[in-house]
């Protein structure tokens, strides 16, 4: 017992040293290590190229005019910094709210060496380091989620919706390329190949038979590099089917950005097909068969399936592993090639968690977390659970063969095509900012369970007992039950009351909460809809026996990312300040009820 009390308090003293602390704690070695950073960038300018001359005088910085110049500069940060006062106090334990919270001491300071030097990762032309930093930030990561960073490949992003862009373009390419190499075997009579069976027919066959045909018909026969409409024409007569274009198979709980995806790659938001989920609020896996089939019957290929890990709404993890073996089912009877892409945006971080007994989430949970590891591409964000600046995300695939898609040139820009991802990537320029944030705090903090796995843990413990408090404090309070990591929902009902009373006051204890309103603490609030969560919902619905009168539960969310939420050595600590506040809100709604 004594060494276990020992454990937790030497893991509380090392969150503690991560983080600047909501009373800025920590500020004096913070701001040591600041300074020996400006000094450094300082020190650098007069070492590099010391016999250049000296340009800017001290007799120019003593002319008025240029005195009047750093007034104005002085005024306008004076200026700036007084204005962010007023910004949302993310960094505060108070703030419960979006996914978004207190930075981590290395990747802020990660971040403000790279903005010094502001390398541009677009090229080691113009990124020596930056691009060094960002290849080890990026094995950091593979090795944290369970990719072998021999094989795999990736890069940074601005965020999760560009890293799942990259995805969708990457699992499209190589559709094309497969789709392609069937048309061209039917056109030149060397096969004659089923269409759902070639989109789908996997590296070896298509290796296989890449040598029997010439590049030009090949390129004849892609539809990323030929007319669309007319390929498909011509695929129809080919393969002797109707041809609708291809389909992506997304989980019903994704984030908005997978149809923002499919809309802007131009497969048309027809082809965006939602998996059902189940009653856990989980993808369906029955359903995901299902929709295999169908696509199957109506040859429409599948450019990916979609699962993710740490939901948007509710932190959830499909079941990866489930569909993991259903996929690999498939590939072994059937030589069925299914791109499997994980939206691990909010959840990657969790790969840092212990396993077994020591895990703080369910046998259920940890195999999804580690069946992460078979999916063909990954979104992880840094910018969330990884307690780096934003903007900051990560694409990741496990085999570098899928990463390429269709070389980019630009005569200006010296690029190795085979091993930088410059051309390779959505933006253009590109800052190392986020990339070293990610290295410096791997190296200091670790995304091991000594690490990062500490700090999760911790957020994981107070969601368990932000929901205990909750369920004792008010009869009123009705948990959105599953939830497995560390966010929150609730929703605010009387038994059998109408939904929508129940949202008009989830709402109310929202807006008296929001960032707009409160001067205490910040919570989000969210929307769960029939039909993509139905069994889930008419769950939760029965547990006290609302009546259903609209398609929608309104929710009070709280991801309770703040490492100081809930700290064991404070009390009461903010947690509990926070339910006493919460339930005096409520108790005014029931007093506004009945003078009403
Ligand atoms: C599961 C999931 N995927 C993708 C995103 C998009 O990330 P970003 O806002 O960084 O673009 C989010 C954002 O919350 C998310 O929750």
């Amino acid at each position: 017992l004594k060494a276990k009390r020992q454990t937790k308090e030497n893991e509380t003293l090392e969150i503690k040293s991560f983080f600047l602390g909501p009373q800025a704690e920590n500020a004096p070695w913070v701001n040591d290590l600041v300074k020996s950073i400006m000094r450094h960038w300082f020190d650098r300018r007069r070492s590099l190229f010391g016999e250049d001359p000296i340009t800017i005088s001290k007799g120019d910085q003593r002319r008025t005019q240029f005195r009047q110049k750093i007034a104005l500069i002085r005024a306008s940060v004076e200026e700036l910094t007084a204005r962010f006062e007023k910004e949302v106090p993310a960094f505060s334990p108070r703030y419960i709210g979006h996914m978004s919270s207190e930075i981590s001491i290395p990747a802020l300071l990660g971040h403000i060496v790279t903005l010094l030097h502001n390398p541009n990762n677009i090229s080691e032309e113009v990124s020596r380091v930056g691009l060094q930093i960002e290849r080890e930030a990026i094995s950091a990561l593979m090795e944290m989620v369970g990719f072998d960073a021999r094989f795999g490949k990736g890069h940074f992003t601005s965020g999760g919706t560009v890293a799942n862009i990259e995805g969708l373009v990457r699992a499209r390419y190589r559709l094309a390329r497969w789709l392609a190499l069937g048309a061209a075997e039917h056109a030149s009579g060397i096969a004659k190949p089923k269409l759902f069976e070639t989109a789908h027919r996997g590296w070896e066959s298509y290796e296989k038979q890449l040598p029997k045909l010439p590049a030009e018909l090949l390129e004849e026969k892609n539809f990323l590099y030929e007319n669309p409409y007319a390929i498909s024409r011509e695929y129809e007569k080919l393969f002797g089917v109707d041809y609708n274009g291809p389909v992506v198979l997304v989980t019903d709980s994704k984030h908005y950005s997978w149809p923002k995806a499919v809309l802007l790659l131009g497969l048309g938001k027809e082809a965006f097909w939602s998996v059902e989920l189940d009653k856990f609020g989980k993808l369906s896996v029955a359903d995901l068969k299902r929709k295999v089939e169908k696509a199957r019957q109506e040859h429409r290929p599948i450019a990916a399936v979609v699962t993710v890990a740490g939901t948007t709404e509710l932190g959830d993890f499909d079941p990866i592993d489930e569909v993991h073996e259903y996929i690999a089912e498939l590939r072994h009877r059937e030589g069925i090639h299914l791109w499997h892409h994980v939206d691990a945006a909010y959840g990657g971080f969790f790969c840092s968690l212990p396993r077994g007994e020591q895990s703080p989430v369910s046998e259920n949970v940890q195999r999804a977390i580690h069946s992460i590891r078979e999916a063909n591409s990954l979104t992880i964000d840094p910018h969330k659970l990884g307690y780096v600046p934003y903007s900051c995300g990560a694409f990741l695939v496990g085999h570098g063969k899928e990463y390429y898609v269709a070389p980019f040139d630009a005569p200006y820009i010296r690029f190795d095509q085979q091993s930088q991802s410059g051309p390779q990537t959505l933006d253009g320029s590109r800052s190392a900012g986020g990339a070293c944030a990610t290295w410096l705090t791997a190296k200091s903090i670790g995304f091991g369970p000594e690490g990062y796995g500490v700090i999760l843990k911790r957020s994981i413990a107070a969601r368990k007992r932000l929901e205990g408090l909750l369920a004792k404090a008010h009869p009123w309070i009705r948990i959105a039950p599953h939830s497995e990591t560390d966010i929150v929902c609730f929703s605010l009902a009387a038994e059998g009351e109408l939904l929508s009373r129940a949202n008009e006051r989830a709402d109310t204890i929202y807006e008296r909460f929001s960032p707009a309103q409160s001067k205490d603490f910040f919570v989000s609030k969210t929307a769960l809809k029939w039909p993509a969560y139905s069994e889930y919902l008419d769950g939760f619905l029965a547990s006290w026996k609302g009546v259903r009168n609209t398609d929608v539960v309104t929710l009070v969310r709280m991801c309770l990312m703040n490492p100081f939420f809930d700290l064991p050595s404070e009390k009461p600590s903010y947690a509990e300040r926070f339910v006493e506040i919460l339930v005096q809100e409520i108790d005014a709604l029931t007093h506004e009820r009945d003078v009403k």
